[in-house]
């Protein structure tokens, strides 16, 4: 199934840069600052097509369609373009996202990013690779020595609960915070030990599906806020290499 899969996410990757730049329509989610393109419509529509033909029958929830046969003990969460603002400005920054549930857990996930032709992928218990290479994450075992990065919600303006407070705290105790502006890319970037940790509010289960299979599978840690287990039906993550864990929940708690 991981192969089909990686199939496919790299044509819709493929299909998201060739169309960068080339965007017919732009349509506002609620919000000035939530958008959703023709493309995004475009890629969700090939990976759809593309699991009900070879997988009849399999759940799917994507993220610009909703959910569908909800019997089935499979389930493809679909991210068809994690990125969307990035992508309006042609910055090259988004990826597609999908991962399988089965009876609810996660089995497999694969984040591809066609801008670097870098495909992350795992499956539960086999370990997590990106292109072909084994991913691990880092030893940092100090907020001191800790790169981090974060995003905040569309509704950043209204909404307290925000992430800007824990921003400024975690800039002033780690050496950077950075920005990306896909929660798959930065999760994925934690696996693959280019990055230390990782925390966001407001996220769903097509942004984070498949980075926290890659994720854990590389080693990483990935708690709700409080420290509990997580669920991608929630909506706060922290994602961490394990040993900066409890000193990123120490700020965030200090700050909810
Ligand atoms: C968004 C990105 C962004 C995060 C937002 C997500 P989208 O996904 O992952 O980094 O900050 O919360 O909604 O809308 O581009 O698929
Ligand atoms: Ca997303
Ligand atoms: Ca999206």
């Amino acid at each position: 199934m991981l192969e089909k899969i990686v199939e496919i996410a790299k044509e819709a990757g493929r299909f998201l840069k060739e169309n960068e730049g080339k965007i017919s329509q732009i349509d506002e989610k609620g919000s000035f600052t939530n958008l959703v393109t023709d493309i995004d419509k475009g890629s969700e529509k090939m990976i759809k097509e593309f699991i009900e033909k070879n997988f009849p029958g399999h759940g799917i929830l994507a993220e610009e369609s909703g959910a569908s046969s909800p019997l089935s003990d499979y389930r493809w969460i679909i991210d068809p373009l994690d990125g969307t603002t990035n992508f309006t400005h042609a910055f090259p920054v988004y990826c597609v996202s999908i991962a399988l549930e089965h009876k609810g857990e996660l089995v497999a996930g694969t984040v591809y990013d066609p801008n670097f032709d870098e495909l992350f992928s795992a499956e539960k218990g086999g370990g997590s690779y990106m292109n072909g290479k084994r991913l691990s994450v880092t030893s940092a075992d100090n907020l001191e020595k800790s790169m981090l990065a974060t995003g905040f919600p569309y509704d950043v303006k209204h909404n307290p609960f925000n992430c800007v407070q824990h921003f400024e705290e975690f800039l002033t105790q780690t050496q950077a915070v950075r920005r990306l502006g896909s929660a798959a890319l930065d999760a994925c970037y934690v696996a693959a030990g280019r990055l230390d940790g990782f925390w966001e509010v407001n996220l769903h289960p097509w942004d984070t599906a498949a980075a926290v299979l890659i994720t854990t599978e590389a080693g990483g840690k990935v708690t709700g806020f409080h420290g509990e287990k997580y669920s991608i039906y929630q909506r706060d993550i922290v994602l961490s290499n394990g040993l900066i864990h409890d000193q990123m929940l120490e700020i965030i708690k200090k700050n909810l």
